[in-house]
């Protein structure tokens, strides 16, 4: 077996973290049990790229127990948990000297470079032209088939511009290396039957390329399944946004002034936890409507040039670019601490900081950095930008993820099955199926339902069993 992960000796105890989150990922195994006989995903060659953590040990191992053949990345440089990763590459049945697991090429820390070889590695099949299912989060996999494709048929790879990003410069050496005349990228893509995204940023990704005419395979939006979205979104970053500042910095919150950029989903529950230890909490938006809720749930609401150098705390939420400028960092307290929690390590201007003439930067420990800046002010930065929940801390729990992760199965089963349902486009999971997801996880909170009687559901007119909302329904 091909796989490169940090330290296989690490197997063990990531095997004991794995069957502690089994018991917390009840959607996770009782679809386990559902499909075990039916072995819906045999055949399913399923490339992953998805934060490679305990949580995601057991999503895989599903994934393996319907029959799929897996091969795994981590979908940014710091989130792997290296025990997991090692414990995935083991396997229930095997030893660190005879690994008989799934391939994983992920390890925590990983330079840009090794991101992208990973992801190449992972996306080449032995024995085929490579996978035959995607489970994206954030689309860099499902970019790097589609930008593949797209440069053969166009017979050459652009040279990097002056202004690209770092990483866009990789992508592109990555791709002069790989792009054939023979279409290595389009026989990749064209083997596809489909991708099912995790999270908010790929999602856009997704809509932007079918938009354009340029989506080559059908894709299920995970996200904005209601028990993933409103879920892990919003309570798993409630739980590990606190848990990324507590590791990175031990902190004291309460009492501080912390900024949240950023009111949607991942916002709503960053602010409500830090509000929850006792900080105040500001919150910028450029929606009225999230604006309009942030300010009916107590935040004050104003623009980060207003109140920047009043504040201890930042931490960006949008899935958009340049909210935190080197300018505003220039004007920060000394020791305000400067995080990301959205998808890409864009939201901070980590290069424009880089440039400030005379700014020093000190490693604190792993993923904790000062800059210093000449004026002998510093600031303490998170994960270099990226996700700090996952940089610096063990992202959510797995109970919040065990309803993503069921979404996900559940979605991954649907495209490879039922493909000639899904012709090219973007889906959501029917609501019936969001519901199953979320029933599957109420046992073992103990909750009790309601149960309709028939003059009931006749009178709001649904059905006893469901869907009991509309499509448009908001939750
Ligand atoms: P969302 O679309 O619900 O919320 C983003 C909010 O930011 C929107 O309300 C938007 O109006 C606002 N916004 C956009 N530009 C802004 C600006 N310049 N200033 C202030 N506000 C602005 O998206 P969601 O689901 O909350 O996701 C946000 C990001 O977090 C995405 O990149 C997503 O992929 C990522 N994510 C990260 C997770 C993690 O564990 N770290 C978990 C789930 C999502």
């Amino acid at each position: 077996m091909d796989f490169k992960v940090a330290d296989l000796s690490l197997a063990a105890f990531g095997r004991r973290e794995i069957q502690l989150a089994e018991h917390e990922m009840p959607g996770l195994m009782a679809v386990r049990k559902e499909y075990a006989a039916a072995q819906p995903l045999a055949g399913a060659k399923i490339m992953g790229s998805l934060h490679m953590t305990i949580q995601t040990a057991v999503l895989i191992e599903t994934l393996v127990a319907l029959g799929a053949e897996v091969r795994w990345v981590s979908c940014n440089i710091f989130s792997t948990q290296d025990h997991a990763a090692a414990a995935v590459v083991v396997g229930p049945e095997g030893t660190p000297e005879n690994p008989q697991g799934v391939p994983v090429f992920a390890w925590k820390g990983e330079t840009l470079e090794e991101y992208w070889w990973c992801t190449e590695q992972a996306l080449t099949w032995p024995g085929a032209d490579g996978p035959n299912m995607i489970l994206d989060d954030g689309g860099d996999a499902t970019m790097l088939v589609h930008k593949g494709s797209e440069y053969e048929k166009a017979g050459a790879v652009p040279s990097t511009g002056e202004n690209d990003p770092e990483e866009w410069g990789v992508v592109l050496d990555l791709l002069r290396r790989t792009v054939t005349d023979e279409g290595r990228w389009t026989r990749v893509a064209s083997q596809i039957k489909g991708v099912t995204e995790e999270t908010t940023t790929g999602v856009h990704r997704l809509y932007e390329m079918f938009k354009t005419g340029t989506l080559l395979f059908p894709a299920i939006n995970v996200n904005d399944s209601v028990t993933k979205s409103k879920f892990d979104n919003k309570y798993g970053c409630r739980h590990s946004v606190i848990d990324g500042l507590n590791r990175a910095t031990d902190v004291l919150i309460g009492g501080k002034v912390a900024l949240v950029a950023g009111y949607g989903d991942v916002g709503k529950g960053c602010a409500e936890a830090l509000k929850g230890q006792g900080a105040r909490v500001i919150v910028t938006e450029i929606d009225p409507i999230c604006a309009l809720q942030a300010a009916m749930d107590g935040f004050q609401v104003t623009t980060l040039d207003e109140v920047v150098g009043l504040v201890d705390i930042f931490v960006t939420t949008t899935g958009n670019f340049d909210i935190i400028t080197a300018d505003h960092m220039a004007r920060m307290k000394h020791n305000a601490i400067v995080s990301n929690i959205g998808h890409f390590d864009n939201e901070i201007d980590m290069a424009g900081l880089a440039r400030i003439p005379g700014i020093e930067k000190t490693e604190v420990k792993p993923q904790v950095h000062t800059w210093r800046f000449p004026d002998g002010k510093q600031i303490i930065v998170l994960a270099e930008g990226r996700l700090m929940n996952l940089g610096c801390a063990t992202g959510h729990p797995s109970f919040v993820m065990s309803n993503s992760f069921t979404n996900q199965v559940i979605a991954q089963i649907e495209l490879f099955t039922k493909t000639d349902d899904y012709p090219i486009g973007v889906y959501v999971l029917p609501k019936h199926l969001d519901e199953k997801v979320a029933r599957l996880h109420l046992d073992a909170l103990g909750v009790k339902l309601t149960t309709l009687t028939k003059a009931q559901a006749e009178y709001i007119g649904v059905d006893v069993e469901g869907p009991y909302k509309s499509d448009h329904y908001r939750y």
